[in-house]
């Protein structure tokens, strides 16, 4: 296999892939410099000799056509003014009969808690504002099997992925859900810091509230390149 991963950002996919595929080749496409840098060290350590990471941009990546077997976008399209013509892309470096996967968020149904926390809502809708007006769509995840359609890939494949603390534990949420986020919003005045402090304190009481849980959704949409 010969796999692509677009937007690889830290390179902890590309090190799963690995794992995966013992005999396969991974490149990784990536935008920023110092996550270029980042991935580029982490992976040397582990993987020497079966990764290579190319700084640029999906949306021209400047590689050769028919080149990769599978390529993975996650959590890039909702980041994209044009989805669309970074699918094209991915699709014209796929060789025929090759398949892309693509992972986004949709932040319409995005984390679930039990008990529930309504001040949730106000946080994401205070980050939907701020990646519109950077020109994404934090609600992509609904639109990705129309996205690959008119990115020119066939044979569409669509689920929406849960995980669920009960069955995985609560690490990785508190993890992904950290204040990093929440700050830059109210730095950038798309949230109050009032609402942020109420929301720290919900998050809280839910998480001290015995038979809680969280379920975080992602929604996955597969294409294949005509052969
Ligand atoms: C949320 S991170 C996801 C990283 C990785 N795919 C993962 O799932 O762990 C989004 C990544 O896409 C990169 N990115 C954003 N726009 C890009 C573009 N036009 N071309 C390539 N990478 C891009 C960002 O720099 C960042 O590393």
């Amino acid at each position: 296999m010969s796999v692509i991963e677009l937007g690889s950002g830290p390179g902890f996919v590309m090190e799963k892939v690995m794992q995966a595929f013992p005999n396969g080749r991974v490149t990784g496409l990536e935008i920023d410099p110092l996550l270029v840098d980042y991935s580029r060290n982490y992976l040397t350590q582990k993987h020497s000799d079966r990764f290579e990471i190319v700084a640029g941009s999906i949306m021209e990546t400047g590689l050769p056509s028919d080149s990769y077997d599978f390529a993975i976008t996650r959590l890039v399209l909702e980041h994209l003014p044009d989805p669309v013509g970074a699918v094209r892309e991915v699709a014209r470096l796929l060789k025929p009969g090759g398949r892309a996967v693509f992972i986004d968020n949709d932040f319409e149904m995005h984390i679930m808690t039990t008990p529930h926390v309504p001040e949730l809502r106000e946080l994401y809708d205070a980050y939907c504002a701020a990646r519109y007006a950077e020109g994404g769509n934090p609600k992509i995840g609904r639109e990705l099997p129309t996205v690959l359609k008119q990115g020119g890939l066939g044979k569409i494949d669509f689920e929406v992925i849960g995980a669920h603390s009960e069955l995985l534990g609560y690490e990785m949420f508190l993890k992904s859900e950290g204040v990093g986020i929440p700050v830059q919003l109210v730095r950038d005045g798309y949230l109050s810091s009032k609402a942020l402090g109420k929301l720290s304190v919900a998050w809280r009481n839910m998480l001290n509230t015995e038979g809680h849980s969280i379920l975080r959704q992602l929604y996955m949409a597969v294409g294949e390149k005509s052969v």
